[in-house]
């Protein structure tokens, strides 16, 4: 069948095999351009076939040489169903790593569950060997509660207050005004359930006591700050209270590991990039678009792979860290300049009405979100049937 882009909302509902072997080929091949440095050698990514996951993935396994088991929760092809971007991404990168001769194993189903942490647990004790890092890269909608079988949602909605802003409909390429409206207790609760740090720790706990981490083992996951430019909508909504639950839960990692193992939990406040998830949040696709440019301009420019590297090279496993007053590395320092933000600033309000689309920085925005889909390659012929039927037989292992 010919896979053209199917877009809802900016929610693609397809992707396509071939693009996206080609966007993880992409990443492999950019990784290689990239200087090596010595990390960890086993890895458990938990969320590691898309967006920031996939990119840490990609630099650990090229970069530092590491192993790495991936946890992800993704579709697979099933009649006139494409699949989702992440199962391709997942066969793909095995498949393009399978050369190095390293173990780079696949778990795909729900994070969130004890069966898949038994499961987890057992392929480490019988067959991985003990964990140098774990990598909570998690961007989900919904968890299972354990007991009641409930599925909680998370929303992304303000608090207090409802903000109309500008977003760019990607499917029709134009630009709206969308109102969030504040959520309830409730929906905050949940957000923080879904998005918070309480899986986390789980994990982190269940594989200390399980005596399956290594000696000076490192645990680490990501959030976003950001400026008073999305304020309202990320770190001030019900996402940024997500956000303040997982940064805690590193807190209590990082003393659970210092005193068992002599480890580290580290929060890496990241910058904004073109994922599935950030595209979904309202303003963040003018917010990305209006970054790209001046972050450009000035030459401070990072792709989503860049940003990784440089975060594990220089601040996890190097000796560049930059901390905040709370312990947090600050690898968003770029983003958050303040004459970057001024700048972005500006050029959101002067672009609100009309002129967004002739910035490279939304084209680029553009771009990479179809690219994450698998779409918009240049060496992918669009117009061919693509044979789903056989795709169907590969499986990420
Ligand atoms: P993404 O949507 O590209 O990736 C999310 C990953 O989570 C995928 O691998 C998916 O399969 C996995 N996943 C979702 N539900 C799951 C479940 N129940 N079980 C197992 N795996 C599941 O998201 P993105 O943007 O890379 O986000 C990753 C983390 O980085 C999030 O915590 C996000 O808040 C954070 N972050 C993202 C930024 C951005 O601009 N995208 C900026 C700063 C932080």
């Amino acid at each position: 069948m010919q896979i053209k882009p199917s877009l809802r909302s900016n929610v693609f509902t397809n992707s396509h095999p071939l693009g996206c072997q080609q966007y993880v080929l992409g990443l492999i091949k950019e990784a290689k351009t990239l200087p090596n440095f010595t990390g960890p050698k086993k890895v458990l990514i938990i969320g590691g076939s898309s967006g920031y996951g996939l990119s840490t993935r990609v630099t650990l396994g090229v970069n530092a040489g590491a192993e790495t088991i991936n946890v992800s929760f993704e579709s697979r092809p099933k009649g006139d169903r494409t699949g989702s971007a992440g199962w391709w991404n997942n066969i793909y990168f095995q498949q393009a790593m399978q050369s190095s001769g390293k173990i780079h194993k696949d778990f795909v189903g729900d994070a969130f569950a004890q069966s898949m942490k038994d499961q987890v647990k057992d392929y480490i004790r019988k067959t991985f060997g003990k964990i140098d890092l774990i990598v909570y890269s998690l961007a989900a909608g919904a968890r299972q509660h354990p007991t009641t079988g409930e599925l909680v949602r998370s929303t992304l909605k303000t608090i207090g207050e409802p903000v109309t802003g500008k977003t760019i409909d990607i499917g029709e390429m134009q630009i709206k005004d969308l109102t969030v409206t504040p959520a309830s207790e409730q929906e905050i609760k949940d957000t923080v359930y879904v998005m918070g740090g309480s899986d986390w720790l789980d994990w982190v706990q269940q594989l200390t006591d399980a005596n399956l981490l290594n000696m000076g083992a490192k645990a680490i996951s990501y959030t976003y700050i950001g400026s008073k430019n999305n304020s309202k909508i990320y770190r001030d909504g019900t996402i940024g209270k997500a956000k303040d639950d997982l940064e805690a839960a590193g807190v209590q990692i990082n003393q659970l590991l210092k005193q068992r193992i002599k480890g580290e939990g580290l929060i890496s406040v990241s910058k904004a990039v073109v994922t599935k998830a950030s595209v979904f949040i309202p303003k963040i696709a003018f917010y990305v678009s209006t970054m790209f440019e001046v972050m450009k301009k000035h030459g401070v420019h990072e792709s989503t792979l860049q940003h990784k590297h440089r975060l594990f090279k220089d601040m996890v496993y190097g000796n560049k860290r930059l901390l905040d007053e709370k312990g947090r590395i600050r690898i968003d320092h770029y983003e958050m300049q303040a004459n970057i933000q001024a700048e972005i600033d500006a050029m959101s309000k002067k672009l609100e009405n009309d002129g967004i689309f002739q910035l490279n920085g939304t084209k680029q925005f553009i771009d990479e979100f179809y690219q994450i889909h698998g779409f918009r390659f240049a060496n992918v012929n669009y117009e061919a049937d693509v044979d789903m039927d056989k795709l169907s037989l590969l499986e990420p292992k």
